[in-house]
């Protein structure tokens, strides 16, 4: 049995938390610094992030912000710089910015737009962690979680530089994990179709369509995938590294309960959504 404490369960730990302006970025670093962590937002906005920013000092957190995209490396080493020098280190790492374009066939996809997706979901990442790494983690241990998606476990229309890229950042959280165990865990989470602007183009619309079809009977929101977030950068999660968390409502399970075709499917609005 555990004595109770009043002390935050992250209380003096130090977060850098990408594309955090708005939906599960946002989320994210509210949970944490809910939890008493010091955090780093960054988006490339930087009205949009300010006001992220003074939201969670508003609410008594610690939190500050840097512009920019993960896809330029510059940016990236200054974020570590900074989170070491303004929050005292970076013990945690969530890479959550992503970017779901460009959307059609693959067989048709530009190859400058095919390598931009993979500067974004998948180099930036990396990039990240071999900062925070050489800069803190290395020395002073950490926990990283990699934001993919229940979808790169599967196929879908119109998706695919999308799906190929997370699949990739799924790889990349497994083979650094194993690399940097025990000093630093890495796991990934993915979520189903969740409400943020990132998706509004699929769920806006079609809720109670595509709400019917998922087994937990909704979509997901930005909570449901800062929950489990918050879990797997807690010690309650010590022994947890490699792993996918996957926050889908159910969405691989859902034949058992709407029957093959039942549901209007998010996979219909990706095929409408490409033309
Ligand atoms: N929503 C879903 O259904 C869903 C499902 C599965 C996975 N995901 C993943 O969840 C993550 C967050 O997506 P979301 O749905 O929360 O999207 P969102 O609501 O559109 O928020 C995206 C956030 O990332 C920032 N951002 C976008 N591109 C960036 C870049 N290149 N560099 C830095 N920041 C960037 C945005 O701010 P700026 O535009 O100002 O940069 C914003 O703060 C993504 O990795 C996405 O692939 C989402």
């Amino acid at each position: 049995m555990t004595t109770p404490t009043t002390t935050p369960p992250l209380h003096g730990r130090t977060a850098l938390v990408t594309g955090a302006s708005r939906g599960i970025g946002l989320a994210v670093a509210h949970a944490l610094a809910g939890a008493g962590a010091a955090v780093l937002l960054t988006a490339r906005d930087p009205e949009e992030l300010r006001a992220a920013v003074l939201e969670i000092r508003a609410l008594g957190g610690r939190a500050t912000g840097l512009a920019g995209s993960v896809g330029d490396p510059a940016h990236l080493e200054a974020c570590v710089a900074l989170a070491v020098e303004e929050l005292g280190g970076v013990d945690i790492l969530v890479n959550n910015a992503g970017t779901n374009t460009p959307f059609g066939p693959l067989v048709d996809v530009d190859p400058d737009d095919w390598r931009d997706a993979f500067a974004v979901n998948v180099d930036g990442p990396l990039r990240l962690v071999q900062c925070a790494w050489r800069a803190w983690m290395r020395e002073h241990g950490g926990t990283v979680v990699n934001i993919c998606t229940e979808g790169a476990h599967g196929v879908g229309p119109n998706i695919g530089a999308y799906g190929t890229s997370k699949a990739a950042l799924l790889h990349l959280t497994r083979q650094l994990a194993g690399e940097l165990a025990p000093t630093v865990r890495v796991n990934a989470v993915s979520p189903g179709l969740v409400r943020t602007e990132m998706a509004r183009f699929v769920w806006e619309g079609a809720e109670p369509q595509i709400a019917a079809g998922l087994p937990m009977g909704r979509i997901g929101e930005p909570d449901d995938i800062a929950r489990a977030v918050l879990w797997l950068v807690s010690d309650d999660a010590g022994w947890v590294t490699g792993t996918d968390l996957v926050v889908d409502g159910g969405t691989r399970v859902r034949g058992a309960r709407t029957g093959a075709g039942a549901a209007y499917t998010v996979h219909e609005r990706l095929r409408a959504h490409g033309g």
